[in-house]
């Protein structure tokens, strides 16, 4: 367990996140921040998922100093909200550290939030601005995310786009930084070109379609009507064949064994590393998902995203032309499919590698500011993305 108070004239800073996604990002801000002399950095994970949070922590050598492991199979959004905002409290108030850092728009980084507000210490927003306006899609991650606004002091926009939602909704401009997305601080180091694995010897010689869903708007009929494309296209189309690392969550793994089970050019794998599933992504021919985190990553390595959303809180990758959005219709799945199979000029225009997510520093600017912020440096210059 961490110690209590404050170490010295260490400024004491806590972050707070759950799953996959969030250590993914939130671990390379970690790291930056236990470099820094100035800072005594506390990791409280959640435990929201178990079987996916903790391969990113051991990549990364993050070791928790709480694991309130709140995780329970199939548990409602209500209980695993509760779980977090109660056993949040006594960590919060035993360490009372001068900030809190929380990332995207999950029932932790809401419950976070909510908690740090309740106990008068305050929040610092990664990854903040995103927005669809529709409640709805995703659910329920739009309204986690604009509710994690108004609970925070500090808003670590990942892009201008961002920056501007979080103006329109009357946040202080001074208190709003242009960061860059953590996500490519990731990517930076992980993608290599003599990269083996045996699942992409199998795949050797296809066009390979590397294939995630997990979104719980898509539960039910629409993952069913989405894997229904796949299996024609997969028929029409004897060169390609599909990898799909799937989620650890039963409802979709009972859905995916049901619609993909028997096919013999569907490979359904348990969920990759991050370094592996970087490198599965570098070796696609081409993505198919509905995860936000790939439609950030896919675009600097130049592959073509078809995203199995209505909307995006991602636009710029859609601006720059790598991600297209085919709803979750089977004929429009099945559609776009075929189109950026059989139509190479298609094919060439989205897969030009562009990166609207900053440099790779996104962790050290958003180190800089909390040196700032919190009185640690007194001299402060803001860094351009
Ligand atoms: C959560 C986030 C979503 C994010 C996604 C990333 C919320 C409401 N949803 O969705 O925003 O995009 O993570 O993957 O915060 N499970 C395991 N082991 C694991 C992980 C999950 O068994 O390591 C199973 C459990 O039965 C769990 C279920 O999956 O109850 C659902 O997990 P949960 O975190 O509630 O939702 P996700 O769909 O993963
Ligand atoms: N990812 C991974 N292994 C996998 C699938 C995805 O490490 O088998 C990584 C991926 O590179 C990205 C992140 O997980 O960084 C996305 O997480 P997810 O799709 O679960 O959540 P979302 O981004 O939709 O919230």
């Amino acid at each position: 367990m961490a110690g209590r108070g404050k170490t010295g004239l260490k400024k004491k800073i806590m972050a707070v996140f759950g799953t996959r996604p969030e250590a993914i990002k939130m671990c390379p801000l970690i790291r930056e921040l236990q470099n820094r002399p100035a800072f005594q950095t506390i990791v409280t994970v959640s435990g929201q998922h178990r079987q996916m949070l903790d391969p990113v922590l051991r990549a990364f050598s993050v070791a928790p100093d709480y694991d309130l492991s709140v995780m329970r199979e199939k548990q409602t959004l209500a209980d695993l909200t509760a779980g977090i905002l109660s056993g949040l409290r006594g960590v919060l108030e035993g360490e009372r550290p001068e900030l809190l850092l929380v990332h995207g728009d999950t029932a932790t980084t809401f419950a976070a939030a909510l908690a740090g507000f309740y106990v008068h210490i305050p929040v610092g927003h990664v990854e903040a601005g995103l927005r669809t306006y529709d409640m709805d899609n995703p659910f329920p991650e739009e309204f986690n995310r604009r509710a994690v606004t108004l609970l925070s002091r500090w808003h670590f926009a990942p892009t201008l786009g961002a920056k501007k939602n979080l103006l329109q909704e009357g946040v202080a401009e001074d208190k709003i930084y242009v960061t860059g997305n953590t996500v490519i601080d990731a990517l930076k180091t992980t993608v290599s070109p003599d990269y083996r694995h045996p699942e992409l010897l199998w795949a050797a010689g296809s066009r390979l379609i590397l294939l995630t869903a997990h979104r719980r708007e898509n539960w039910g009929e629409p993952l069913r009507r989405i894997f229904r494309a796949l299996r024609r296209v997969l028929e029409e189309n004897p060169d390609v064949k599909v990898i799909y690392p799937i989620h650890q969550n039963p409802e979709v793994r009972k859905i995916a064994a049901e619609e993909l089970g028997g096919c013999e050019r569907v490979h359904l794998i348990e969920p990759l590393g991050m370094a592996d599933f970087h490198n599965f992504m570098a070796q696609s021919y081409l993505i198919l998902t509905d995860s936000g985190g790939i439609q950030e990553e896919a675009p600097s390595l130049g592959k073509p995203v078809l995203v199995l959303r209505e909307t995006t809180e991602r636009p710029e990758g859609v601006e720059a032309g790598t991600l297209l959005l085919v709803g979750r219709e089977e004929e429009s799945v099945y559609q776009s499919l075929l189109r950026l199979l059989n139509d190479p000029h298609l094919y060439r225009s989205m897969a030009r590698a562009v990166n609207p997510y900053g440099d790779g520093r996104a962790s050290e600017r958003i180190a800089d500011i909390l040196e700032k912020e919190t009185g640690a440096r007194a001299k402060f210059s803001e860094t351009k993305v």
